[in-house]
C-alpha cells in the first residue's frame, strides 16, 4: 500500500513572511493585520471570525483564493474578506497559510 499523503511541509521562511503580514498588514496597500479579526482575542469575542490558527495550510490557501471571487463580492452584506483577499498575491496566500498553519489552534 502506498504511504498516506503527508501534509505539505511548512517552510520556515514562508512562515516568517506570512507572520509579518498577519501581524502588521501592509498600510501602504491598505491591507489590515489579519490578527485584528483572526487573533485569539477577536475569535473568542465574536464567533463570526474564523479560527485560522492550526488549520491546514492547503485548506487555508484554498480558502484565501476562494474568498477573492466574484461570488464572494456579490454575496449579500459586505464580506470583509473580499477586499482583503483580492489584494493578496499567490505568494502571500501561501505565506499566510503556512504562518497560520504553524500555530496552535485557539481553544474554544
Ligand atoms: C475586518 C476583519 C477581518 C480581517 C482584517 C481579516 N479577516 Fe479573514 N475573515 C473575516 C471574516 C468575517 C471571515 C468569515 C468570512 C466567510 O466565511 O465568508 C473571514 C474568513 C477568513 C478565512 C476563511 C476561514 C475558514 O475557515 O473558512 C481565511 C482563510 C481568512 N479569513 C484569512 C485572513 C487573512 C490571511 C487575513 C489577513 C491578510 C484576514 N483574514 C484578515 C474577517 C477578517
Amino acid at each position: 500500500m502506498p504511504p498516506l499523503a503527508r501534509p505539505k511541509e511548512l517552510d520556515a521562511a514562508a512562515i516568517a513572511r506570512g507572520k509579518g503580514l498577519a501581524l502588521n498588514g501592509d498600510p501602504k496597500r491598505e491591507l489590515p493585520a489579519c490578527t485584528t479579526c483572526h487573533g485569539a482575542a477577536a475569535v473568542k469575542a465574536l464567533p463570526l471570525f474564523a479560527r485560522l490558527d492550526g488549520q491546514s495550510a492547503v485548506s487555508l490557501e484554498r480558502r484565501l483564493k476562494e474568498l477573492d471571487s466574484a461570488y464572494v463580492a456579490s454575496t449579500a452584506g459586505p464580506n470583509p474578506m473580499y477586499p482583503i483577499a483580492r489584494k493578496l498575491t499567490a505568494q502571500e496566500r501561501a505565506d499566510l497559510a503556512a504562518s497560520f498553519a504553524s500555530l496552535q489552534p485557539v481553544p474554544k
